[in-house]
């Protein structure tokens, strides 16, 4: 492959927000201008420059050093993000005047190419990297950085945001025994993680949770209603029940809020549906707390900071060394680069015979199966 002479390079964020984001965007800004590089921010994932109207001062931004000073500890993005976005599925009103998804990569490509944009590093999850491995079969020059607070990427022992998320989780948790406890309650927490219960998982046995739903195992609600009655019969008259989103029944579904063309679907209801059965069952008080975009929210953790610094440099010596197409991926103690296909072939979820499922089991935690 011609080794490409990098001048100017660009930096995404899409899909929804994750601590650790401008971390990854300092990292990758301060590495690339200290090679003599000049940095660009596309502005809400690629709509700075697909809806140009929509951005009177520019949809891409210049970012000397200067514009990512003292920006490391915060939460959010600079740049914006959106998971309305996909160049790949752009809903478009067609002549029937409905929404059609229509496909703009070849347009984002000349776009970024009359930019003189010579690579882009595409900060995102799954969805977001789908469309960078796109963009890079087509001939970009791509470099993916790994972010999702959900954990489930593959190829990489962890995404940045999943510690904050599940750190504050865990928080959460903590809190809610003293409340539950003094109101003799059931109390549920329903946590995101969309299709993977990482999440609900690791908070829930760092919590210690008495049930944890996740979508990997789906549960039987009477099994659920019987480890509740079992703590009540050993004098422990509280509980605390984890609901990933996407947990589900035996022979049910996700709970699914809404569903929007060019877009994930929504889910959520998946903790209130529980709680309701297990009131239902039990007769016991049962109370739902959703911790949604909570968990995405505040300051990451000093792992999450840690890991997006090291990931935005990788991401730049990565271009450095001429790499294309792959990501860059956190493989204890190293950060090396994997193919952004095998990163984006397949979703991370629970492993069901994982370490922490077993630990948890040895605790006692019922999986509701
Ligand atoms: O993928 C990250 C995530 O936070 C999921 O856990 C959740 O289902 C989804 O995004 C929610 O996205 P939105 O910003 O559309 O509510």
């Amino acid at each position: 492959m011609k080794r490409l002479k990098i001048k100017r390079i660009a930096i995404n964020t899409g899909g929804g927000d994750a601590p650790g984001l401008n971390a990854v965007i300092r990292a990758v800004v301060v590495s690339a201008v200290n090679r003599g590089w000049e940095c660009y921010g596309i502005r809400d994932g690629y709509n700075g420059l697909l809806e140009p109207k929509n951005y009177p001062e520019g949809g891409l931004v210049h970012l000397p050093k200067s514009k990512v000073r003292g920006i490391t500890h915060l939460g959010g993005t600079i740049l914006g993000t959106t998971n309305k976005g996909n160049p790949l599925k752009w809903p478009m009103k067609g002549k029937d005047g409905k929404l059609h998804e229509t496909n703009r990569i070849d347009e984002l490509i000349r776009i970024l190419k009359k930019n003189k944009i010579d690579a882009l590093v595409a900060i995102g999850g799954d969805g977001s990297l789908g469309i960078a491995n796109v963009l890079s079969k087509k001939g970009m020059c791509v470099v993916g950085v790994p972010k999702t607070i959900d954990n489930d990427l593959d190829k990489t022992v962890i995404t940045f945001g999943f510690d904050t998320a599940v750190s504050f989780a865990t928080a959460c948790i903590d809190r809610l025994h003293s409340t539950a406890e003094a109101h003799q309650r059931v109390m549920i927490v329903e946590v995101m993680g969309r299709y993977a219960g990482w999440i609900a998982l690791e908070s829930g046995v760092s919590g210690t949770a008495d049930a944890i739903l996740i979508p990997e195992i789906p549960y039987d609600i009477h099994k659920v209603a019987r480890k509740i009655e079992e703590r009540w019969k050993s004098r422990a008259h509280f509980a605390i029940i984890i609901v990933a989103e996407g947990a589900k029944p035996k022979g049910g579904s996700y709970s699914v809020i809404s569903k929007e063309i060019g877009r994930a679907d929504k889910l959520g209801g998946a903790g209130e549906h529980v709680a309701k059965e297990i009131q239902k069952i039990t007769g016991k008080e049962t109370r739902c707390v959703v911790l949604g975009h909570l968990l995405r929210g505040g300051t990451p953790t000093t792992f999450d900071r840690l890991i997006s610094l090291r990931f935005g440099a990788a991401a730049v010596r990565a271009l450095n060394e001429g790499q294309n197409g792959i990501m860059v991926a956190l493989d204890p103690p190293t950060v090396r680069y994997v193919p952004l296909a095998e990163a984006t072939n397949r979703m991370k979820t629970v492993p069901i015979d994982c370490d922490i499922i077993l630990t948890a089991r040895d605790l006692g935690i019922s999986f509701g199966d």
